[in-house]
């Protein structure tokens, strides 16, 4: 059973026993979507966009994209969330025996849909170097067989955000391996609390093998809205169109004006909302670095804490070893009614994610709940 349903599971099980459950779990933004959105959607929906659109989107917002990535609109998709425009990728280009390199910890969706398309995940463990894939260990895992090297900057679950002489450093072994096209995934890019960078502004010259993905999910609070784009060649586009032909015709007509709105309107709220994400990653590290067992590294981005819990595998706590990350958030489950993800759902096991989109009162019961059952370890 994989971890996260192994967690699900038993808090929802102590949901029902009664308890509160302080939940860090979550993986979208707790801001609503922005009112002139919604408005846009609605007015949509009565003035009679309610029809089938264009399979690769609407012509207004690839445009709107294109204009944004300074790409042309043929070379833009719009898909049912980031998430069907990476399924659509791998769905087009990956056959049996294909190796696609994911760095570790991932968003767990890269290595599942890699899988269902035929391909074989090649993880690459950047815990030892920062969370960070150096362009040596890139080198280490090119075979004539990899089709994609994965990148996602600010990183799902680790908060890591890439320099640009980290892409450079990449860009540079890549260029000598024209087989090896690169995902990069920027869909937290408007969570950034240092100046982003992208692949592809950083590599210019590798954009004709680069698929931008990215989408209005965690920028805007759209995640139910199920818009995303991926910006890439024409020919990779096209493909990706034939796939989405098949499986979802296209995305939401009305969807689709609001994400519209997304990009065109007022961007004044972007800056707000990463000033309270940033205040609170800041706020719930201090807290829980006051249990001296946890140890945070970077985490630049998105919203997200990746904290090590090596130091406490080998205590006891409710009269249980802890042996692994699983075990520990399953004790300050049933310790502290406060559930986390550990690392290993992620590839990278010692460590647990913490999602800081809650309100600070919220995290900052976690963050007491959590030190009162670290301090009860022995
Ligand atoms: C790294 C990463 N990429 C893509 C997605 C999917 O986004 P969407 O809601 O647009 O499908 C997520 C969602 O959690 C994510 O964490």
């Amino acid at each position: 059973m994989s971890p996260i349903i192994r967690i699900a599971e038993a808090a929802n099980r102590r949901r029902e026993a009664g308890h509160k459950i302080v939940s860090l779990t979550t993986g979208e933004p707790d801001f609503p979507t922005p009112s002139h959105i919604v408005e846009a959607a609605h007015a949509a929906a009565t003035s009679g966009q309610t029809r089938y659109t264009p399979t690769a989107g609407t012509d207004a917002l690839r445009g709107a994209i294109a204009d944004r990535a300074g790409a042309a609109a043929d070379q833009v998709i719009v898909g049912t969330g980031a998430k069907q425009v990476i399924f659509n990728a791998m769905m087009a280009t990956v056959s049996p025996g294909d190796e696609v390199i994911v760095t570790a910890p991932f968003w767990s969706s890269y290595v599942d849909i890699v899988r269902i398309c035929g391909g074989a995940p090649i993880i690459v463990d950047t815990a030892p170097t920062a969370f960070k894939l150096t362009p040596e260990a890139l080198a280490q895992a090119i075979t004539p067989r990899t089709r994609w090297l994965f990148i996602n900057t600010p990183s799902n679950p680790s908060g890591t955000v890439l320099s640009p002489a980290d892409i450079i450093g990449l860009a540079d072994i890549l260029r000598s391996h024209r087989h090896v096209a690169i995902l990069s995934d920027q869909i937290y890019h408007e969570i950034s609390y240092v100046p982003f960078t992208s692949f592809r502004d950083a590599a210019p010259d590798l954009t004709a093998r680069t698929l931008t993905v990215d989408g209005v999910s965690k920028a805007y609070s759209m995640t139910g809205w199920r818009i995303g784009w991926g910006i890439g060649n024409p020919t990779l586009i096209r493909a990706m169109s034939v796939v989405q032909a098949q499986s979802t015709s296209g995305a939401s007509s009305v969807s689709q004006a609001a994400a519209l709105a997304a990009l065109t309107g007022p961007q004044h709220m972007l800056a707000e909302r990463r000033a309270v994400f940033q205040a609170r990653g800041q706020r719930l590290r201090r807290g829980l670095e006051a249990t001296g067992m946890l140890t945070f590294g970077d985490a630049d981005g998105a919203f997200y804490l990746f904290p090590s819990c090596e130091a406490l595998l080998g205590m006891t706590g409710n009269g249980q070893r802890i042996r692994t990350d699983t075990d520990f958030c399953e004790y300050i489950l049933q310790a502290a009614n406060v559930a986390t993800v550990p690392g290993s759902a992620f590839g990278t096991p010692g460590h647990l994610r913490l999602s800081y989109s809650y309100a600070e009162d919220e995290l900052d019961r976690a963050c007491n709940l959590i030190l009162g059952a670290c301090l009860a370890l022995t």
